[in-house]
């Protein structure tokens, strides 16, 4: 089958969460399944593009609004990502260094979508499935069945995978205009709640949406940000499909940002020396347990509960452990980790900003991750950390519950707490401190982790056979 994937982020190419990571991921396993998936994704200033080569492979133009657009597409040349990769140039508006942010943001991802599927409208054969990635790329099934230009492509099996239906898109009706011209019969199927919601379009006119985890597609029922009564009447075409991760990427067998290198057979030694070299980077006491935070530093992650959180278990528990903290996001929240720093020094330290390699090096040097999050629809971050033996403590919610067993059950190997609360989480930080004392439990659980299967086999298997029911 061919498929082609439109999304806003690619890891390596360019990532904000883990979007990039799942669609710089799915596409090459569903290729080593015999499967000819492609990417396109739009062309921000960024390390890769200017590292690698690429192809003109098309040119063309459109109206948005009263505005004329020329863009290209071209192709990376080497086939290293494994899989096609294609990128939309539109100069001026998606040539910026960030993927998001920007005050124009709807414009930018509008035109992006235009440009994909003009150049689509354009080939000389169909792809047998669009699968569109989040509400960037959710007006394109739209655009396809209900756009004059390109309702030639309306045949074309489309599927959505909502990473995340927190963030919708939305755009005022005044910026209809920027559409190419549509049936305006249909205009219902852009609306909803009086504005233009390119996500809940896509749940429209998609004709299959999956979600990435089981129980976050049940919880979209009761808590989407506005969205739970389309995912209550739509359900019939919405299904749970888990994230897998990328252990060819992540494994710290062979990961080049962390050294030394180490796997079950010397986890012991390999994370103590892990944990040796972010100790001493951030001045931190290696004999204590260092609980870790990576992420977008956002409501949605709870993470303004992270400096009461550490203010507490530091205080209450006698400063018994150590955290440390990589993240960016909300300004007030960044400003109070940051003011921390002082007066927590040798129990807390933090890095503002965004840090692949310290990332990696953090899955690798802590002994917890800790995930609080209010809503969590699949997230990788936990399968990171389990992958390099650091013991996940999160919130039972959306993918983390489906991923993490806790401790105390049966074959359990993790931690779990029912609510974003200051008070629910210090309490897992004390269970954390619990089981750290019992080493050889821990070396157990450590080793067990390290050996769980997450890979993306299953789930790429699970999306070819959703297109092939769809063909
Ligand atoms: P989300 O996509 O909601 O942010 P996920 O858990 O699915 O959450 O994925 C987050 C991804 O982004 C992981 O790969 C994580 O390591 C990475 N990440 C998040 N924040 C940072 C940061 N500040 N520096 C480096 N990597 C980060
Ligand atoms: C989103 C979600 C996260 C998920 C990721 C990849 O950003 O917030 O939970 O893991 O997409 O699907």
């Amino acid at each position: 089958m061919e498929i082609l994937h439109v999304s806003a982020e690619c890891y390596p190419v360019a990532k904000a969460g883990g979007l990039g990571d799942v669609v710089g991921a799915l596409p090459k396993y569903q290729n080593q399944f015999g499967h000819l998936a492609k990417v396109v994704m739009p062309m921000y200033q960024t390390k890769f593009l200017y590292e690698n080569n690429f192809d003109t492979t098309h040119k063309g133009s459109f109206w948005m609004g009263p505005r004329f657009f020329d863009y290209t597409i071209i192709k990376e040349t080497t086939n290293k990502l494994g899989f096609d990769l294609y990128l939309v140039d539109i100069n001026g508006l998606l040539d910026r260094e960030q993927v998001y942010g920007y005050d124009d943001d709807s414009e930018r991802f509008t035109a992006f979508q235009i440009a994909v599927v003009d150049w689509l409208s354009k080939w000389n054969h169909q792809p047998d499935i669009v699968h569109v990635h989040d509400h960037q790329a959710g007006l394109i099934p739209f655009m396809m069945q209900h756009c004059y230009a390109y309702q030639h492509l309306a045949a074309i099996p489309t599927v959505l995978t909502i990473h995340n239906a927190q963030y919708q898109g939305w755009m005022s009706w005044d910026k209809s205009n920027y559409l190419p011209s549509f049936n305006s019969w249909e205009w219902g199927k852009l609306d909803w709640q009086n504005n233009i919601n390119p996500l809940a379009s896509a749940v429209k006119c998609a004709l299959q949406v999956t979600t990435v985890s089981m129980s976050y597609l049940e919880e979209m029922r009761e808590n989407a940000n506005g969205l739970e009564n389309l995912f209550e009447y739509e359900k019939g075409k919405c299904t749970g499909i888990l994230n897998g991760i990328d252990d060819a990427v992540w494994d710290p067998a062979v990961d080049t940002y962390i050294s030394p290198n180490f796997s079950v057979a010397n986890l012991a030694d390999g994370k103590l020396q892990s944990k040796k070299v972010l100790c001493s980077l951030f001045n931190l006491d290696i004999y204590k347990p260092l609980i870790v935070f990576i992420g977008r530093l956002v409501h949605e992650k709870a993470a303004d509960l992270l400096p009461q959180v550490i203010y507490d278990a530091v205080y209450h528990m006698q400063g018994r452990m150590n955290f440390l903290i990589l993240g960016s996001g909300d300004p007030s929240v960044e400003y109070a980790l940051e003011n921390m720093k002082q007066p927590l020094a040798g129990f807390y330290n933090s890095k503002i900003g965004y840090n692949e390699k310290l990332s990696h090096q953090m899955y690798a040097g802590a002994d917890f991750l800790l995930m609080p999050s209010r809503v969590e629809p699949c997230g990788l971050n936990q399968m990171y950390a389990m992958r390099y033996g650091t013991i996940p403590i999160v919130r039972n919610t959306g993918g983390l519950r489906d991923t993490v067993v806790d401790y105390g059950d049966p074959n359990g190997y993790g931690i779990l707490f029912n609510d974003a609360t200051v008070g629910d989480i210090t309490y897992s930080i004390h269970r954390a401190l619990e089981l750290y004392k019992q080493t050889k439990r821990l070396q157990k659980i450590r080793s067990a982790i390290m050996q769980i299967d997450n890979s993306w086999e299953k789930s790429a298997e699970a999306y070819i056979s959703l297109y092939s029911s769809l063909q």
